[in-house]
């Protein structure tokens, strides 16, 4: 499974990128919301920080609103996948742009049906939204798991990213019912280096050797 970043941060997706474990960025407008440089001057600057796929969301919800935004976004770096929640008008938007080439992550997918209309769409990424399932009592890693097998069944090679994960252990679990990508917020992804006996290790390693120094 790829690691993404779930982040409009810079600071954030600066600090993964240095430490080589992300290979893309998803977006949505409640994280650009919370940084105070405009989106369009953030999106670019997320794309010289990390070479692969970024995900941009469109705000309109009308076929021809959200095809004109796609194509603006597009248009700022070849990296650029535009973000479209499940709806009849977003599927026809998908249908367009996949025409154009230009790839589309379907977002807000809480079901396996929407999962299916989106890659019939054509597109390229479906995010399934764990969190928000395990929120309202469902079993969002479940989902991924039935989505993948059935991406699988019927040879679909959309790919499906775990998002929404709100803790360390959503991670594996989501990469054991194959998801090809997870995207991660950034406090997630800090927690995942941590063990404590990978610290007590590194203590007793170095207690050691300054022993032997003083011996
Ligand atoms: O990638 C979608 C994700 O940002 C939603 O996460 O925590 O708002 O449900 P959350």
């Amino acid at each position: 499974m790829k690691l993404f970043l779930d982040t409009a941060n810079l600071a954030e997706i600066r600090q993964a990128a240095a430490w080589g474990v992300i290979c893309g960025v998803t977006t949505n407008p409640s994280l650009a919301a919370r940084e105070k440089e405009e989106f369009s001057a953030i999106l670019p600057q997320i794309c010289d920080l990390v070479d692969g796929p970024v995900s941009a969301e469109v705000l309109a919800q009308d076929y021809e609103g959200m095809v004109t935004e796609a194509r603006q976004l597009a248009a700022i770096h070849k990296n650029v996948n535009i973000k479209i929640p499940i709806t009849p008008e977003g599927m026809q938007a998908v249908k367009t742009l996949a025409g154009e080439g230009i790839k589309t992550n379907v977002t807000l997918v809480f079901s396996a049906n929407q999962a299916l209309l989106a890659a019939r769409a054509g597109a390229a990424f479906v995010s399934p939204f764990i969190g928000r399932l395990d929120d309202i009592g469902h079993n969002g890693v479940e989902l991924v798991e039935e989505i993948v097998a059935l991406f699988k069944i019927h040879g679909i090679d959309t790919e499906v990213i775990a998002a929404s994960i709100r803790h360390t252990a959503h991670v594996p679990a989501v990469a054991l019912a194959g998801a090809h990508i997870g995207t991660i917020p950034f406090k997630v992804l800090r927690q995942m280096f941590n063990h404590p006996l990978t610290d007590s290790g590194i203590e007793r390693f170095l207690a050691d050797w300054q022993k032997a120094l003083k011996g």
